[in-house]
C-alpha cells in the first residue's frame, strides 16, 4: 500500500531535519550578574489572547488524518497532559472529508481532557468546516494555517489563493473560540500582519523559515525541478519582529526552527508570548521514543527556568523586558524596513 501523504510529511521532516537558520543567533541576550531572583521564583505561565497557558512552549501542529498518525498524536497528547504544554493537531481537513480518520485527532482530547488544544485547518476552510474541526476535539482555539508556497510546489496543490482573507474573516466573526493564524515555515510580514489585524485576527504564529522546510519536503516527495525554491521564506527572528511591529505584546507566537531553551528564550525576550515547536518534538519521539520525549520536554522547561533566573526575569512578561542586542542579518533587515 502507498504510504499516506501525512506519513510522507513525517518521514521527510525527519530525513531533511532543520537548518536552524531561523535568525535567532542574531539575538544576543545581555547577561545580568545581579539578577536578584531564585529558580523558585520563576513562573512559566503565559497568556496568548484570552488563553492562559501553564507553559510558554506549544507543541505545534503536525499530524492526524491517517491511521498511522494516531499513535504520534497519542504520544504528543500524553506529553501535553504531563507538562501542561498546549498542543495543536495537524490539519483536520482529511477527517472532515472522511470521518473514518477522525479518531487520529480525537485521541488528543481523549488523552488530555483538560488541556489546551488547538484545532487546525487551512485557509480554504469554510465556516462550517471550522466549526466541525473545533467540535471534533473540543478545541480551545483554532489555528488557520497559511502555506501558499507548499501548495505551489505540490503538483496537486492549490493554484488560486483568492478569497483567503474573506474566508478567515468569516471564521473569525463566528467562531466560538479564538483564531490563531499561522504560517508553516515561510513567515508573516508586517503588511500581512496588518491585513490579518484588520479582519479581526487577534493572534499570530509567525512560522518563520529556518526550521522544518515544507518547500524542501514537497520537493523531496517526488522528482522536482523546483529545488531552487528551497530557500524561500523569511527567517523566524525577522518575521517575529515584523509581526510585533503591528501586533501588541500577548498576541504573537514565535515558531520555525526553535529546538532548544536558548532559542525559545531569545524569541520570548524579543517579544513573543509563546513559542511553537513541531519538528524538534517529532524527531525525539520518532528516533528515541516517548521516554526521551518526556526528558527532552523537561530539560526544555528547566533550561528556560535557568535562563530566566540568570536574566532576573521572574515571568515570561518580565523576560520580554530584558535587554537584547540584535545583530547581523536580522538587524540589517529591521533597519532597511524601519522596524525597531
Ligand atoms: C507540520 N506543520 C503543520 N502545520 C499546520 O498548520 N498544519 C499541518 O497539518 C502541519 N503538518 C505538519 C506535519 C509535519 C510532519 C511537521 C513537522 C510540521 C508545520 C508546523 O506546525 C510548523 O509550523 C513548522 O513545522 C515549523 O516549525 P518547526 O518544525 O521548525 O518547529
Amino acid at each position: 500500500m502507498r504510504i499516506s501523504r501525512k506519513m510522507e510529511h513525517v518521514h521527510y521532516a525527519l530525513e531533511l531535519g532543520q537548518s536552524r537558520q531561523q535568525g535567532l543567533s542574531d539575538i544576543k541576550l545581555v547577561h545580568n550578574c545581579l539578577p536578584e531572583t531564585s529558580t523558585d521564583h520563576i513562573a512559566l505561565t503565559t497568556t496568548i489572547g484570552d488563553l492562559t497557558m501553564s507553559s510558554p512552549i506549544l507543541i505545534n501542529a503536525m499530524t492526524g488524518g491517517a491511521h498511522e498518525t494516531e499513535s504520534i498524536n497519542r504520544e504528543l497528547a500524553i506529553l501535553a497532559r504531563e507538562t501542561g504544554m498546549p498542543m495543536a493537531v495537524g490539519s483536520q481537513m482529511s477527517a472532515i472529508k472522511n470521518k473514518e480518520v477522525a479518531p487520529s485527532y480525537e485521541v488528543v482530547r481523549r488523552e488530555n481532557p483538560k488541556g489546551i488544544i488547538f484545532a487546525n485547518l487551512g485557509s480554504e476552510a469554510t465556516l462550517d468546516q471550522a466549526l466541525r474541526a473545533i467540535e471534533m476535539i473540543e478545541a480551545n482555539a483554532l489555528q488557520i494555517h497559511l502555506n501558499v508556497m507548499q501548495e505551489l510546489i505540490m503538483p496537486e496543490g492549490d493554484r488560486s489563493f483568492v478569497g483567503m482573507l474573506s474566508r478567515i474573516e468569516t471564521i473569525v466573526r463566528h467562531s466560538p473560540v479564538p483564531i490563531i493564524v499561522k504560517e508553516v515555515g515561510f513567515g508573516i510580514s508586517r503588511s500581512n500582519a496588518k491585513q490579518l489585524q484588520e479582519i479581526g485576527v487577534k493572534t499570530l504564529d509567525v512560522g518563520g523559515s529556518g526550521g522544518t522546510n515544507f518547500a524542501a519536503i514537497e520537493n523531496a516527495r517526488r522528482p522536482s525541478a523546483l529545488a531552487w525554491l528551497n530557500d524561500w521564506g523569511t527567517p523566524t527572528s525577522i518575521s517575529l519582529l515584523e509581526a510585533l511591529s503591528v501586533y501588541p505584546t500577548g498576541s504573537v507566537i514565535a515558531s520555525g526552527g526553535i529546538t532548544n531553551a536558548i532559542e525559545a528564550a531569545k524569541a520570548l525576550t524579543i517579544g513573543a508570548s509563546a513559542v511553537g515547536m513541531a519538528g524538534a518534538f517529532l524527531k525525539v519521539l520518532q528516533t528515541e521514543g516517548a521516554d526521551a520525549l518526556h526528558s527532552f520536554a523537561k530539560e526544555l522547561h528547566q533550561g528556560l527556568i535557568l535562563i530566566m533566573t540568570a536574566l532576573g526575569a521572574n515571568s515570561i512578561q518580565a523576560l520580554s523586558g530584558c535587554p537584547v542586542v540584535i545583530m547581523g542579518e536580522t538587524a540589517e533587515w529591521c533597519q532597511a524596513r524601519g522596524i525597531n
